[in-house]
């Protein structure tokens, strides 16, 4: 029970009664995202739930939302200190840890830097307009490749299990300037290992709230652990291996750029170090893991939704045949004239709200929010799930329409409608990654759909019900993939 006194004028927050110890975690089920949907509806679009003895501010409409991370930003741009953050990254992850706002600020900053300039970069020839561009494009067709031998020898594939080994290179190309086959066992396991890293990271996980609870056996916290351990040796391996040939005059990659802003500072007089090496060389690890799963579960629903639509999969095909042609590959030009494209790809951001909250936020200081107080230290969850279904903004929100961002006529993306949506976040901890992810969605989505046709395995319908986490899931699944049509033939 918070013993701080609310100050005048201001109201505690409203929310069910908790019970002793546990708080709410039984009304909160195993699917937090629907449950605290539907006690927004009596509660409104913020309130409080208690889990374990720890109150929780819960944020769901659009205006809430937007005052908090944008209007007052500051204050609810923290990270609460949860046990299970603790084992990301040694506790030194750039997304999950409680860094003080100075170093959380620094590091941010040196992400998007090099995000932003490893991405942009020339390709290695003039048919790319940038690296970013060229790693898809090649990563784009070894899975075409991928996906066409894997058909011959099984007659069906597990859509998840290559594209994450495709999204995977792209990220490696730029933070480690190198990639990976698809039968390196090595990085298939690792990324192929995410389901309890996302169980455990989502919003609502007892066990960060309840101490006693980590008391009690788990495989899946045994999971978590081994998961991150092995990306962690994993990462040491490759960080180990660029300080051992790292050269100043020839920065191959974003973990050579981070040594080098390392190295430089500690040549300046000026500069006051405030920022270990560690936690400078260690974004890295916070790119590589934010760079492939997110990716590839949009990807890999896409293609789910593509199997269970297939009037919407003709259509998109249809547009890439007429945009973009067949004889040469799409770009990320064509982003801007593929608006079916971009529409399908707003609703499946929208419907399967595969991020359903955002990472938890904490309040840095005591605040106010409609009229409620919230003390300093708040564990806060955003609920974007909420926000892409609510029927205020949406209309028939559990309908799958891409048509609804297009305008009537049909000829243009509905970017009002577009930016409803909800996926990377708000202010100042919203994505750091999302121009990149965007691109890649599209660009890889353009790629697949010119060329294949998917479609469910006789009589096995693809189970879309989501799997609860950081980043939900659909089920593992068999589909099947044919070349369209004047797409026979093998690729150059
Ligand atoms: C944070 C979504 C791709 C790097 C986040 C957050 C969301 C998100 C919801 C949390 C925002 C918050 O706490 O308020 C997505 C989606 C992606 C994607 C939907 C793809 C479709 C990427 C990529 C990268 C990346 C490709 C890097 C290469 C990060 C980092 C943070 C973050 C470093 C932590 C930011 C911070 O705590 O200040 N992302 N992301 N993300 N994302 Fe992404």
């Amino acid at each position: 029970v918070s013993r701080t006194k609310i100050p005048e004028g201001l109201r505690p927050l409203p929310g069910p009664k908790p019970l002793p110890l546990i708080g709410n975690v039984l009304e909160l089920g195993s699917n937090p995202h629907l449950s605290l949907t539907t006690m927004s509806k009596r509660y409104g679009p913020v309130f409080q739930v208690q889990i374990g003895t720890r109150p929780v501010a819960v944020l769901g409409g659009i205006e809430v939302v937007r005052q908090a991370l944008i209007k007052q930003g500051e204050e609810f741009a923290g990270r609460p200190d949860l046990y299970s953050f603790r084992f990301i990254s040694g506790g030194k992850s750039l997304a999950f840890s409680s860094d003080q706002v100075g170093v959380w600020r620094t590091r941010r900053k040196l992400a998007h830097n090099a995000l932003r300039s490893f991405a942009t970069i020339k390709g290695q020839t003039a048919e790319y307009s940038c690296a970013l561009e060229e790693h898809i494009s090649k990563e784009g067709l070894y899975l075409i490749e991928r996906l066409h031998s894997v058909m011959e020898v099984d007659g069906g594939f597990d859509p998840f299990r290559h594209i994450v080994v495709s999204v995977a290179n792209v990220i490696c190309g730029m933070c480690f300037g190198r990639r990976y086959s698809h039968d390196d066992d090595e990085l298939v396991n690792l990324v192929n290992m995410s389901d309890e890293f996302n169980q455990v990271a989502g919003s609502g996980n007892p066990a960060d709230f309840i101490p006693f609870l980590r008391l009690l056996p788990s495989t899946t916290m045994k999971k978590f652990l081994e998961i991150n351990e092995r990306f962690n040796v994993f990462m040491h391996k490759i960080v180990k291996e660029h300080y051992d040939t790292y050269d100043k005059d020839n920065i191959r990659d974003i973990t050579d750029s981070l040594i080098d802003h390392c190295e430089d500072r500690k040549l300046d007089e000026n500069s006051n170090i405030q920022v270990s090496d560690e936690k400078i060389v260690g974004i890295v690890n916070d790119l590589f893991g934010a760079g492939f799963d997110t990716i590839s579960t949009a990807l890999s629903w896409s293609v789910v939704y593509l199997v269970a639509y297939p009037e919407i999969q003709e259509r998109l095909h249809k547009e890439l045949k007429e945009k973009v042609g067949m004889d040469r590959m799409p770009s990320l030009e064509d982003k801007t004239n593929l608006i079916y494209l971009e529409a399908f790809i707003m609703e499946i951001f929208r419907h399967s709200s595969f991020l359903p909250f955002t990472i938890p936020h904490c309040t840095t200081k005591s605040t106010s929010l409609n009229g409620y107080f919230i003390p300093k230290d708040t564990c806060v969850f955003i609920n974007q799930w909420q926000i892409n279904h609510d029927p205020e903004i949406w209309k028939e929100p559990s309908s799958f329409n891409p048509d609804r961002f297009l305008s009537a006529d049909g000829t243009e993306l509905n970017k009002m409608e577009a930016e409803k949506v909800m996926i990377f976040g708000l202010g100042k901890r919203r994505c750091v990654g999302e121009i990149i992810g965007r691109s890649e969605v599209f660009l890889f989505l353009a790629i697949l759909i010119q060329r294949l046709k998917f479609s469910p395995m006789p009589g096995q319908m693809p189970d879309m019900t989501p799997e609860y986490g950081l980043t939900m899931k659909h089920k593992r699944c068999l589909l099947r993939s044919k070349p369209w049509p004047g797409f026979e033939t093998p690729l150059k």
